[in-house]
């Protein structure tokens, strides 16, 4: 396969011990700079009179439908909370309006493509020991000035559920991310006491299976990066970010990826897929 381990042991240790670690210019300037302009002309070609769905960690059941059900295989526009105003029209322009855009523009974009299924992100699985990775979704996440809605603690198994569990996040930093703007924030070693709840899809819709549970705010510590930083994330870290209040965005793109070897999707996750992604490797 020709695809090197890019960790250094004591790199794997402070993840194994933290559950998040942090690789600076793991990006470079270009690529910051071609997905950052890729999307300005995605939002820029984005009609946005034809749909109007909004994303929201606090509220999720009643922000899931089929838009957000068929984004897992499409290019889609998710607004803000707090975009629309009482008679249901935008506050600003659409491009400081979107939460989020979903989850497939690793497979669908050639830019978006390029960066996450290159080398450096699969020699980043090589050393985790992942034996056929898949990108199960992408997401570039906006945090845009004054309305940039948080995200509320969670693990990311909850979402991306396998048996047993394999999800990693990947957060990219496409700009400084500060307490200001809305960094993230994580819990250490939190990920040392399992996964705590299931967010779960049936007939009627999804929910969780437990409430959220609460959490003391002095555990959690900020996570600020430059841009072109990223954030490797454990499946089971307890991490969150909070509202952007700031005239400044905060814009990352992510990526959660799982294992198909050793371990079953559990298809009671939210993603059901019609076509199988492909793997980043085969080891
Ligand atoms: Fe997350």
């Amino acid at each position: 396969m020709g695809i090197a381990r890019n960790l250094s042991p004591s790199q794997l240790q402070s993840f194994q011990t933290q559950g998040f670690l942090v690789l600076e210019s793991f990006a470079s300037h270009e690529e910051v700079v071609a997905m950052r302009t890729r999307m300005d002309q995605l939002l820029h070609d984005f009609d946005c009179s034809s749909t109007a769905s909004i994303f929201s960690t606090k509220n999720q059941q009643r922000t899931s439908d089929d838009y957000f059900y068929d984004s897992v295989e499409k290019i889609s526009f998710f607004f803000e909370e707090k975009a629309f105003d009482g008679d249901g029209n935008l506050k600003q322009p659409k491009e400081l309006s979107i939460n989020k855009v979903g989850h497939a523009l690793h497979e669908i974009d050639p830019v978006f493509k390029r960066v996450s299924s290159s080398d450096k992100v699969s020699s980043l699985f090589i050393s985790l020991d992942y034996k056929r990775p898949v990108i199960i979704q992408s997401m570039y996440i906006f945090k845009q000035p004054g309305i940039g809605g948080e995200v509320v603690p969670h693990q990311d198994n909850s979402f991306l559920y396998t048996e047993p569990t394999t999800c990693t996040g990947l957060w990219l930093a496409l700009e400084d991310a500060t307490i200001i703007n809305g960094c993230l924030w994580a819990i250490p070693g939190s990920h040392k006491n399992g996964l705590l709840r299931r967010f779960l899809r049936n007939e009627e819709g999804v929910h969780f299976d437990r409430p959220l549970p609460s959490y003391d705010q002095k555990d959690f510590v900020p996570i600020e990066v430059k841009a072109g930083s990223l954030v490797v994330i454990h499946g089971d870290l307890i991490h969150q970010s909070f509202e952007n209040q700031s005239s400044k965005s905060r814009h990352a793109y992510s990526l959660h990826v799982i294992d198909t070897v050793g371990c079953e999707w559990s298809p009671d996750n939210w993603i059901r897929r019609k076509v199988d992604p492909k793997p980043l490797y085969v080891s």
